[in-house]
């Protein structure tokens, strides 16, 4: 909403320009620049959008310097504490708190689509054994659209809550065949009878010889997982998918580009770097030495785990996610895990030490989660996986907002021009 009492004025040479202010419901004003090229003739320049909101949004919102999480207004630990993840995206994807025949709906919804086209397990084949789960991710999600052609009209309403419910319902599936793929065990299908949570855990871990029994306590720590990554408003994947939807694709190929997005180590590929990163350190006698390389600016290493871009006081999922990771450790009795050991004196040595106090670097989501997930038994390889099966809801509850604006348009950035201006072609011989 413009904001009336307020403008911006910029001068530019000359000229002297009014720009309209708009307010959001919660968080600082934003100065719209939208015509600015049209009446100033230049250009902003914010390389990797530290000041630049890129589209409107009501699904979640960051205060960084509270540390404080909500999707729909709804605080982050509130719905770890007392939510389930599908009643987390019912709420992502429509705006409200599901009354109860609401959520059986979405659920039996999800449940009753959770199997892939049979053809699609040999996709997976085509891939080497020792390929990253997250490659095959990025190529079996992407070629969904090549097997639910009836689910990719992006114009067509009915068609996009029934990509929505699929991506949902199938990713976990995708997933946990990625992975019994890469440790060369048989496909398990999914079941219906049992909470999404749980069937994830039991397709990754059950074999044709042996049943998985389910634990609540680890369904739980699983599921909080899933909420605790399940949306995060506009980051890199999540800005890749809106800006490859702006042109029309379809939203399986565009879910497979954030995925391909997630995967880099400085977003989603940073769980799997972190517990890398704990175990190389290996003992806390080391860690002053970690320490000192972090800060050192001519050395390119960095605390994993550690620092966020938008958080400046803490992280309010690494909160939860501590809490998780002692719970699960304590159930599977692990009470000397020196991965966990190195993370909690790592955490206790960097907030002490002035570079990370100045910089107001916390540890983040992925600084406890892989604890947790190698102690359930997935290998590190997974971790991002894991990551990609929760963000896909934030993914598509985004895409779908972008897809209902009226004003939408395919995005399109400006540049600020360094290379050569025009010459002209000089022949080979004459070089
Ligand atoms: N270790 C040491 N120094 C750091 C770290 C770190 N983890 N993070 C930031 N810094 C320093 C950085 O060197 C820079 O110093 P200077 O001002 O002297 O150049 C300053 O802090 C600001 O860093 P930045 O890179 O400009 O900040 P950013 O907002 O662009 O980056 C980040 C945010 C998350 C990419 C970064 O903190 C980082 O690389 N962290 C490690 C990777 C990680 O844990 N990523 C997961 C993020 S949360 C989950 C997700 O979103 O996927």
């Amino acid at each position: 909403m413009t904001n009336r009492d307020k403008t911006a004025k910029l001068i530019v040479g000359k000229k002297e320009i009014d720009l309209p202010v708009l307010s959001p419901s919660t968080g600082p004003d934003v100065i719209d620049i939208r015509r600015l090229y049209t009446d100033a003739g230049v250009f902003t320049y914010d390389p990797g959008f530290t000041s630049t909101a890129s589209t409107e949004s009501e699904i979640t919102y960051i205060n960084g310097g509270k540390g404080e999480l909500l999707h729909r207004g709804y605080p982050i630990d509130q719905l770890a504490e007392n939510s389930h993840y599908l009643e987390v995206c019912f709420l992502l994807l429509y705006g409200h708190l599901p009354n109860s025949s609401e959520l059986d709906d979405f659920v039996n919804s999800v449940t009753i689509h959770t199997m892939l086209h049979e053809q699609m397990q040999f996709l997976f084949r085509g891939f080497r054994r020792d390929a990253h789960p997250m490659a095959i991710m990025v190529g079996v999600v992407g070629a969904l659209s090549a097997f639910y052609h009836d689910s990719i009209d992006i114009n067509d309403s009915w068609q996009r809550q029934v990509a929505t419910i699929r991506m949902i319902a199938k990713m976990p599936t995708i997933a946990a065949m990625a992975f019994k793929y890469t440790i060369g065990q048989p496909f398990v299908y999914p079941r219906n009878d049992i909470d999404y949570a749980s069937n994830f855990l039991r397709m990754c871990f059950a074999v044709p010889a042996e049943d998985y029994k389910e634990n609540p306590v680890l369904s739980r720590a699983m599921d909080r997982i899933f909420i605790l990554h399940a949306d995060h408003e506009q980051n890199a994947s999540t800005s890749t998918v809106r800006l490859a939807s702006s042109s029309g694709a379809n939203p399986f190929a565009c879910i497979a580009a954030g995925i391909a997005c997630l995967w880099g180590p400085a977003h989603g590929g940073a769980n799997q770097a972190c517990l890398e990163m704990l175990k190389k350190i290996g003992s806390v006698d080391k860690i002053p030495g970690y320490i000192k390389r972090a800060k050192d600016p001519g050395d390119p290493f960095r605390l994993m785990g550690f620092g966020h871009r938008v958080y400046k006081n803490f992280d309010p999922r690494a909160a939860v996610m501590k809490k998780s990771a002692d719970e699960v450790l304590d159930l599977l009795g692990i009470d000397n895990n020196p991965a966990l050991q190195v993370a909690k004196e790592l955490e206790k040595q960097a907030l002490e030490d002035d570079y990370f106090i100045e910089k107001k670097l916390f540890p983040n989501v992925d600084f406890y989660s892989g604890i947790i997930l190698e102690a359930m038994g997935f290998p590190t390889s997974m971790f991002t996986p894991i990551f990609a099966v929760s963000r896909t809801v934030g993914w598509i509850s985004q895409w779908k907002e972008m897809i209902q604006d009226p004003h939408l348009k395919i995005g399109r950035p400006r540049q600020l021009y360094k290379g050569e201006t025009h010459r002209d072609y000089i022949d080979i011989n004459q070089r």
